[in-house]
């Protein structure tokens, strides 16, 4: 028994302390020259579905959930978006070259229709994200123009 003890006494104490370890949540400001919606002049509907299904880990206008400031499930959301982030950013969609943004439209459309993205953890825990096929087919059929229109 006081073994069990000293090993609950530990682990709050550590659970505790990770909590004094930063995690950068700050978001960059969104340079509007680059930004997918605004150089694409995308329409309302197609910019609803991609706020709220893709934009917490593709963009830099994450919104964090309260669970998201506690340590160790701080850690995992944070890298979560910055792998997101580096796969795709809406937000500095302009800095990237036309091959990278080509791939990026073809896999966009592709994991949406494979329902790898959004990321089945977090439609888990945000229920809004989890798009009707109708979403679905609203966003591959937007992607998919862009990229026969290969003005991108
Ligand atoms: C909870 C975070 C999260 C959300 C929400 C999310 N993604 Fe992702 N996405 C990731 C992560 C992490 C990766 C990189 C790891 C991987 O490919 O599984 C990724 C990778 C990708 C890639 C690159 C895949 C490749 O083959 O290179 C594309 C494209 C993508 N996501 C599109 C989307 C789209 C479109 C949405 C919204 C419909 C979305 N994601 C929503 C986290 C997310």
């Amino acid at each position: 028994m006081k073994t069990f003890k000293k090993i609950i006494y530990w682990s709050l104490t550590v659970i505790a302390l990770i909590q004094f370890i930063p995690v950068n949540r700050t978001n960059k400001t969104v340079d509007q020259k680059v930004n997918f919606v605004t150089v694409f002049n995308t329409p309302n509907n197609v910019q609803q579905v991609l706020k709220k299904a893709c934009y917490d880990c593709h963009s830099n206008e994450t919104v964090y959930p309260d669970y998201a400031y506690i340590a160790p499930i701080s850690w995992s959301i944070k890298h979560h978006i910055n792998e997101g982030r580096e796969h795709l950013n809406f937000s500095e969609w302009g800095k990237f070259n036309k091959d990278l943004k080509k791939n990026m439209l073809k896999n966009a459309g592709q994991s949406v229709k494979d329902y790898s993205m959004p990321f089945p953890g977090y439609v888990a825990q945000h229920p809004e994200a989890n798009l009707t096929k109708a979403e679905r087919v609203l966003l591959v059929n937007y992607f998919e123009g862009l990229l026969k229109s290969e003005n991108y």
